[in-house]
């Protein structure tokens, strides 16, 4: 496998896009808008920046891996020669669907078809295409170049050798894979989000402030965020709607989101993206502010 195509170019397209790259691979980043990519080639060079700063990547590197990225906004164009497809356009079934039928019909037969969801079905995805042998799930987790894990997801039909080449794969750029089966919320997200429900629940329930929930996770469990922190850096909307995937998914009600996360998403105080959701991001800086909600 030489050449990757990446479908959308937001935060989790770019970080892929980023790691593909630095590890010599051609990549096509595809996003139908022209700004979108400008955008995320200056976000690539910015982060390898940081790379450069603390010496595990050289200026040459930088611009070598940097010329590797060749920006497209025609998918067909974009993939008409590429080895493997790593879609990470919006979290949406229909605009996911809709992609894969395009992928299906413009990408060469041999091409691995991957798509980065954290929680839609591996096996409906697949469904739409005529090749469900080799659709399989690449998850990355944020911010991609430091993160080491791709929890890589079988669907129903994937066939064994694409699930060991994209191990391999991901393996080659530095990761580190683990295989999960297609079932709802796969692993990561079926034992993160209920952790994070769990945490909101407790605040709704006014067992204890934000910065105690965060301080007690952070340093009793050694996680590097607190799980409120981690909502707001994932995206208090998109936290409701993987819930939401686990709830239809299992049918059981435990993992109903909370209340208060309901508001909150109905409020638009989705997090960081939003400037606010349990801290306040107004300021700029690096400093957690809880949020005035919950003072
Ligand atoms: N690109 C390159 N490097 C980056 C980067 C990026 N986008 N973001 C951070 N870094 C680097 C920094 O340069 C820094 O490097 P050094 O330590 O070598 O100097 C390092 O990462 C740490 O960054 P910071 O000092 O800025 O900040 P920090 O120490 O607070 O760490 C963090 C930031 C890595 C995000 C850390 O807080 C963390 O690991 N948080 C948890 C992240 C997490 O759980 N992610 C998974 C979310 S779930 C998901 O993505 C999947 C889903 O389906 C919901």
């Amino acid at each position: 496998m030489q050449q990757i195509a990446v479908i959308g170019s937001g935060t989790m397209g770019n970080g892929i896009a980023h790691v593909f790259a630095q590890n010599g691979y051609t990549v096509h980043l595809i996003d139908i808008r022209k700004e979108a990519l400008d955008k995320a080639l200056a976000t690539i060079a910015k982060n390898m920046d940081r790379q450069v700063a603390k010496g595990s990547l050289t200026e040459a590197q930088k611009l070598e891996s940097l010329s590797r990225i060749n920006p497209f906004t025609s998918l067909a164009e974009g993939v008409k020669s590429a080895d493997l497809v790593v879609e990470a356009a919006t979290e949406q079934v229909d605009i996911k669907l809709q992609l894969f039928r395009e992928l299906d019909m413009h990408a060469p037969a041999h091409c691995i078809l991957a798509t980065n969801t954290s929680s839609i079905s591996i096996t409906k995805i697949a469904g739409v295409t005529g090749r469900q042998d080799r659709v399989v799930g690449m998850h990355f987790m944020n911010p991609v170049p430091v993160m080491k894990l791709v929890e890589v997801i079988a669907g129903f039909n994937t066939s064994a050798d694409v699930t060991s080449a994209v191990i391999q794969l991901s393996r080659n750029i530095g990761k580190v894979p683990a295989l999960a089966n297609d079932y709802p919320g796969f692993i990561a997200n079926r034992i993160l989000m209920p952790m994070i429900n769990e945490a909101i629940s407790s605040l709704y329930e006014g067992v204890a402030g934000v910065e105690e929930i965060d301080t007690i996770m952070k340093l009793g469990m050694a996680h590097p965020m607190g799980p409120l922190q981690l909502a707001d850096f994932i995206g208090l909307d998109v936290c409701k709607a993987i819930l939401e995937v686990l709830h239809d998914g299992f049918g059981n009600p435990k993992y109903a989101p909370c209340p208060l996360l309901v508001n909150m998403v109905a409020a638009g105080n989705l997090g960081v993206k939003s400037g606010k959701g349990f801290y306040d991001y107004s300021h700029g800086g690096k400093e957690l502010v809880v949020a005035s909600n919950f003072k």
